[in-house]
């Protein structure tokens, strides 16, 4: 895989036409306390509803990840909308050698509704297929999250796998989707609604790549 330094400061936000995207800081502890608080929206991830401890651990892990080719190997990013975080996009590494990554996502449910998660993912995965050269994105979640799978859809991942009963979660077996997308694919013209996104905000001279309820880079 080709390195490439991590966005420079003051290279973030990643702006979309509604939305920015910036790394984590740690004031960012309570309102995502707020969102990953809630039962609705913890349902179908790997942890509990959060609390303030859980809130503020998070975010000083994710902090560190600002890019595939930072030393966290991860990126996490939140979503803004009027100067309010409503979520987050992340992505980290599946599997470094074949390129392969992991991306997740989680909005508030207030903001749900409006196109805003499907604005941030494709922002996201534009940026991971024009800066980190990656050959293929996943996204796995549980088959009951239709919301989810919904969101994948949107954003032009393709249905690859529905397996049986193979996760432990909650105190149950689940079935889990698996969704991908390939570089070429996201390369094809037309490029579609993401093409109106700021991938170049965050470019540099140099640059060649859930909350997630199935794997997680925390
Ligand atoms: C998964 C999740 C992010 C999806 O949120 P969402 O609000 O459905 O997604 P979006 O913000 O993209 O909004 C899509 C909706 O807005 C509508 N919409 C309105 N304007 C739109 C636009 N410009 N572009 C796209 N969709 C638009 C869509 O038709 C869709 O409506 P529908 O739900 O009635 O079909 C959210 O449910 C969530 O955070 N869940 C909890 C956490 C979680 O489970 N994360 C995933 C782990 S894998």
């Amino acid at each position: 895989m080709p390195t490439s330094p991590a966005p420079s400061e003051g290279a973030w936000p990643l702006h979309t036409a509604r939305l920015a995207l910036r790394p984590h800081r740690s004031d960012d502890a309570d309102p995502l306390q707020r969102i990953y608080g809630q039962a609705d929206v913890a349902r179908f991830l790997l942890e509990e509803p959060w609390n303030v401890a859980d809130a503020q651990r998070r975010v000083a892990e994710r902090i560190p990840r600002t890019g595939l080719d930072s030393p966290a190997g991860a990126l996490t990013l939140v979503i803004e909308h009027d100067g309010t975080v409503i979520g987050d996009v992340a992505l980290w590494f599946g599997d470094r050698e074949q390129q392969t990554a992991e991306i997740g996502w989680v909005l508030d449910p207030a903001r749900g509704g409006q196109g805003l998660a499907t604005e941030a993912v494709n922002a996201v995965l534009d940026l991971a297929v024009a800066r980190w050269d990656l050959h293929r994105i996943n996204a796995r979640m549980d088959a009951r999250n239709t919301a989810s799978a919904a969101l994948a859809e949107r954003v032009g991942m393709r249905r690859e796998a529905h397996f049986r009963r193979d996760w432990w979660s909650k105190g149950e077996w689940t079935d889990t989707l698996v969704y991908a997308t390939l570089a070429e694919e996201r390369r094809l013209p037309p490029a579609g609604p993401s093409s109106s996104t700021a991938v170049p905000a965050v470019a540099s001279p140099s640059s060649p790549r859930s909350a997630h309820p199935r794997s997680a880079p925390d």
